[in-house]
């Protein structure tokens, strides 16, 4: 007779011995370390002091993670910061544990503290990861990096280039940031906004390039406020990728492309400038351009451009299904500097606009500032939701989920692109869809980091 610990001893050999490949084992390894620390780098031009930052490992951005699809991320993240912190994994359909919200999905992790992270990477994409306690002022020092997730089949290009974009508000003698997060300006106004634009933390990004080389350029806006108004100089391309989540075909890049916080999007470029000239990606403001990144080209790839791409592999479950019986959500935004707020709740408390400014707390949602006891929705799993937006205040907003991507529903019910950070402007109404198929508490915030602070912060429970 085979006793009950035997079997188990068998079975146990069995399985491994027949489902676990090498590869597999390996994934179930140690945790690498990701550690938040204090360190210095080079950021404003050499002839300043280095800049104190906060980064991943003690470099800005912080180290690439880059994963196939499906592959298991495990990072015992350490804090050494003097503040508590956490790590948001932005864009993933993740575990809700593991989504590194401190005071909603986990409790901040102190100075001296460690959390293990813990997911699956469902989709292909460009994503990022970055601090989420007082993301403020602890993206603001740097705490972010680029996380991606690598197709099966990826596309053809000749290299590929990760571009994080980000504005530093730095003191313009001593090059170091400005300490002041809560500054009652930005966060009543457009957010704060830097005086140092960089790429990767570089203010003068230069990429040799040869003629008719493509490029896959996965462009990442980590900055706290700034919009990023791009076009391509002597590059021309198309769209593949909005939010880490596949177009249906490639779109021509032709009009300016806007990158609000948070957003991402991968592009597919050829070189078209001739050999000795420059081309760029190039930053538009106030109708002037700017290089964002630079790209000398210094030789010839092939002889002609090659031909249109074709659409990235699609992710799984990426329609939004079940519109016809949706349930439907409505959110006013309100507040901020020349809007129509004149009073909010605040910590259960019924306070007039003047009140509010003195917390130096300007934004609401439903008139209420910051998060609420109840969620803004409480949903079944696997429901469908229509989400109405109304944004009844002066300035832009990044709109960001946590947890699931949506599609904007346009006027005429067609479906927009899959994404997680929706850019809304002063006084528009926009429809987003989504299934709420990922269950547990999930954020939604302005992305503009100040904002997200003094007000612009709720939540959704998908049970
Ligand atoms: Cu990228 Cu709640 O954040
Ligand atoms: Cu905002």
């Amino acid at each position: 007779m085979t006793t009950r610990r035997e079997f188990l001893k068998h079975s146990a050999a069995t399985i491994a011995a027949l489902t676990l490949p090498v590869s597999a084992r390996a994934k179930t390894g140690p945790f690498t370390k990701l550690t938040a620390r204090p360190a210095s780098m080079q950021l404003a031009p050499p002839s300043y002091p280095k800049t104190d930052i906060w980064g991943y490992d003690g470099i800005m951005p912080g180290p690439e993670l880059r994963i196939a699809r499906g592959a298991r991320v495990q990072r015992s993240f350490r804090n050494a910061l003097p503040q508590a912190s956490s790590v948001h994994w932005h864009g993933i359909r993740i575990d809700n544990a593991m989504d590194g919200v401190a005071g909603l999905t986990q409790l901040a992790v102190e100075p001296g503290q460690t959390f293990d992270y813990d997911f699956v990477a469902p989709d292909a994409g460009t994503y990022w990861y970055h601090a989420h306690n007082r993301s403020v002022e602890q993206v603001a020092r740097g705490l972010y990096g680029a996380l991606i997730v690598e197709e099966d089949e990826p596309p053809e290009v000749d290299r590929e280039e990760v571009l994080i974009l980000d504005d530093w508000l730095l003191d313009p003698e001593t090059a170091q940031i400005d300490p002041d997060f809560d500054s009652v300006h930005d966060r009543s106004h457009a957010g704060r906004r830097g005086n140092f634009i960089a790429t990767n933390g570089r203010p003068d990004l230069s990429l040799e390039v040869r003629q008719n080389e493509r490029l896959r350029l996965r462009l990442i806006n980590a900055a706290n406020a700034r919009i990023f108004v791009l076009s391509l100089a002597g590059l021309e391309g198309w769209s593949i990728a909005l939010d880490g989540m596949p177009l249906a075909s490639p779109e021509p890049l032709t009009d300016a492309l806007i990158l609000g916080p948070g957003q991402r999007a991968d592009l597919i470029v050829d070189v078209t400038a001739n050999q000795g000239e420059t081309a760029h990606l190039v930053r538009i403001e106030d109708q002037e351009g700017f290089s964002q990144v630079a790209f000398p080209v210094t030789g010839l790839a092939s002889a002609e451009r090659r031909g249109e791409p074709a659409a990235l592999p699609r992710n799984p479950k990426m329609e939004v299904t079940g519109l016809e019986d949706a349930v439907f959500v409505r959110l006013n935004m309100q507040g901020g500097a020349m809007g129509s707020l004149d009073a909010a709740v605040l910590d259960g408390e019924r306070k007039s606009f003047r009140e509010l400014v003195d917390a130096n707390q300007f934004w609401a949602f439903n008139g209420t500032i910051g998060m609420t006891e109840a969620p803004l929705a409480e949903l079944a799993l696997g429901q469908t939701v229509e989400l109405e937006i109304y944004n009844d205040t002066s300035f832009p907003h990044a709109m960001h989920l946590h947890g699931m991507h949506f599609r904007e529903i346009g006027q005429d019910g067609t479906p927009g692109p899959l994404r997680d950070t929706l850019m809304m402007f002063g006084g528009e109404t926009r429809t987003i869809g989504f299934v709420a198929d990922n269950p547990g508490d999930w954020l939604f915030h302005c992305h503009m980091l100040s904002h997200a602070a003094s007000g612009m912060m709720t939540w959704v429970r998908v049970a």
